[in-house]
């Protein structure tokens, strides 16, 4: 038996741990692993791959990034603009198949987000042996209750925030933090829960500016001179609109620069001096927590499992501290966004939080 492995779309914190899990559950089966480089482009013909031992993967456990590399563009994208789904061509899906005929690959791995396990999803209904791994820092797949990357990209918006903080207090002012995410404001909820930010926008809950300046003008009368402020690329601003960087760019529109407007405006009504902060990519990179490489590990073992038991179209899953798995169909339906009466969304506005409504 030998088992495919490939990763695509954004790279995030853990797809190594994942990659480490697989290796070392099918060489304990006696398995082959072969790793498809830059995503699924690396099936197409002539194919570039590398076979991969346990030995290929000691010390990536702690790596962030990926030794295969990755991509979120290209020949199989299945989301594009504003995530509308889109086909794969016949003909790549057709070429791309030959090389797994010829590497006689029985079951073809994939560590993806919402388009590329849409992706995954498409090859399954044609017959490919697909098992899905959810990955994004997002943590906004259907099906699982996390992914893999997300605790990694909230403690980058903590250390932020901690950063922020004391920046703040000396000057007396209002900073804001744009974090990633997308259209689900999760990155933005438990970073600015556990950063201590005093607003939080999300994309879920739509925000006014009159609300958010009254909670600073409260806060500055109760004898606060400074205030944190995290707002998710993805939050609709009052006129009702996304903030987008780049919107043809050969795969999903680039979301960002809501944190800018936010501060311009919060500074404009306030009076205050106030500051933006985007922290971009930074949220992706460096070394998984310990977290992430934990449920990377599990995840990757899993995978192998459904390998072995030829459980196909299945997505490894998370609940209750359980893995598991479930249809790959269930998980790129709709996105898992926050839900605003929430617990964790009731327990941010016990303590104060504003969320601008
Ligand atoms: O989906 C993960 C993510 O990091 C989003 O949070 C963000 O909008 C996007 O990818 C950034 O993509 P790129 O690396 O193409 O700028």
């Amino acid at each position: 038996m030998r088992i495919g492995i490939l990763n695509c779309g954004g790279d995030c914190p853990g797809l190594n741990a994942v990659i480490h899990g697989v290796v070392g559950a099918a060489a304990a089966k006696g398995w082959e692993t072969v790793g498809f480089r830059d995503g699924f482009e690396g099936l197409l013909p002539p194919g570039d791959f590398t076979f991969l031992t346990p030995k290929d993967t000691e010390g990536i456990l702690k790596q962030g990034g990926t030794i295969l590399g990755t991509t979120n563009k290209g020949n199989f994208a299945a989301k594009i603009g504003e995530g509308d789904v889109a086909q794969v061509p016949q003909e790549i899906v057709d070429r791309a198949k030959k090389t797994l005929d010829q590497l006689e690959i029985g079951a073809l791995v994939v560590v993806g987000g919402d388009g590329s396990l849409t992706t995954a999803q498409q090859l399954y209904e044609q017959g490919w042996p697909i098992i899905g791994v959810p990955k994004t820092i997002d943590n906004d797949l259907k099906a699982t209750s996390m992914t893999f990357g997300f605790d990694s990209a909230v403690s980058s918006v903590v250390d932020g925030l901690d950063r922020l903080y004391t920046t703040a207090k000396s000057h007396k002012r209002v900073m804001v933090l744009e974090v990633m995410g997308r259209h689900a404001g999760w990155i933005a909820l438990w970073g600015g829960m556990a950063g201590a930010a005093n607003v939080i926008l999300i994309p879920e809950i739509p925000f006014s500016y009159e609300k958010v300046v009254e909670h600073l003008r409260v806060r500055e009368a109760q004898g606060y001179k400074s205030s944190l402020i995290v707002v998710a690329e993805g939050a609709i601003n009052p006129e009702g609109n996304l903030t987008t960087i780049d919107e043809n760019c050969g795969g999903e529109v680039r979301l960002g620069g809501i944190g800018d407007q936010v501060a311009r405006k919060i500074g404009e009504l306030t009076g205050k001096e106030t500051r933006s902060t985007t922290l971009g990519h930074i949220q992706r990179g460096g070394a998984p927590t310990p977290l992430d490489r934990i449920l990377g590990v599990r995840f990757g073992v899993m995978a192998a499992q459904l390998a072995a038991e030829g459980d196909f179209g299945k997505m490894v899953s998370y609940h209750s501290y359980h893995v598991g798995s479930v249809p790959i169909k269930e998980a790129v339906m709709e996105l898992r966004l926050v839900e605003c009466d929430t617990e964790v969304v009731k327990a941010a506005r016990a303590i104060g939080v504003c969320f601008g409504d």
